[in-house]
């Protein structure tokens, strides 16, 4: 019993330190600005269930998206259509193993969603291609904002 209960005060001292350590590293000017951007508010997204290395591949390929997406807007800038339907289509489109990644991690996490956060992202992309090769350039960067809209909505609901 006495054991135990100094176990628990054990971990309440560590406890104690690691909230104390988190906020003094925060300096008092940029206390401030947060309190003007509406305060520090908890962090109240799903996190996904996966292991470490798995964050790293899937942050990597997150970059990779934000990659493909500089790249259709700029071939959508200059009027290169068929460039921005070629990259859309090939790198952001539903497939397959696309359908297989996405699948993959709802099934680790056991996150229901997580496909088709993926899924509309990609076959907006699709969407994208096909409006791009048909050469109306407007509707191209219409689905394009949307599409972007679809990346964010699973940011919304989960991190690592
Ligand atoms: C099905 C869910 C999902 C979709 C769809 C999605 N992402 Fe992500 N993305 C994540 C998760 C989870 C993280 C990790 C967030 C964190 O670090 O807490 C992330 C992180 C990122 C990051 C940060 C990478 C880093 O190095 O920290 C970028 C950039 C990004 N995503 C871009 C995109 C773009 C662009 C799209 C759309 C083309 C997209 N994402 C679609 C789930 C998704």
């Amino acid at each position: 019993m006495k054991k135990r209960l100094q176990i628990s005060l054990l971990i309440l001292v560590i406890a104690a330190g690691v909230a104390h350590a988190e906020e003094e590293s925060i300096s008092p000017h940029m206390m401030e600005m947060m309190k003007k951007m509406g305060g520090a508010k908890p962090d109240e997204r799903t996190e996904l269930n996966i292991p470490a290395p798995m964050k790293v591949m899937q942050k990597r390929m997150m970059r990779k998206h934000l990659d493909t997406i500089s790249e259709i807007t700029a071939a959508l800038a200059a009027n290169e259509l068929e460039q921005a339907a070629k990259v859309a289509r090939e790198r952001l489109g539903w497939s397959p193993a696309e359908e297989k990644r996405c699948s993959m991690v709802e099934k680790m996490t056991g996150e229901a969603g997580f496909t088709s956060f993926g899924m509309a992202v990609h076959k907006k992309a699709d969407e994208l291609a096909d409006a791009a090769q048909k050469g109306d350039r407007d509707k191209a960067m219409g689905l394009l904002s949307e599409l972007i809209n679809n990346c964010n909505n699973c940011h919304k609901t989960f991190r690592h």
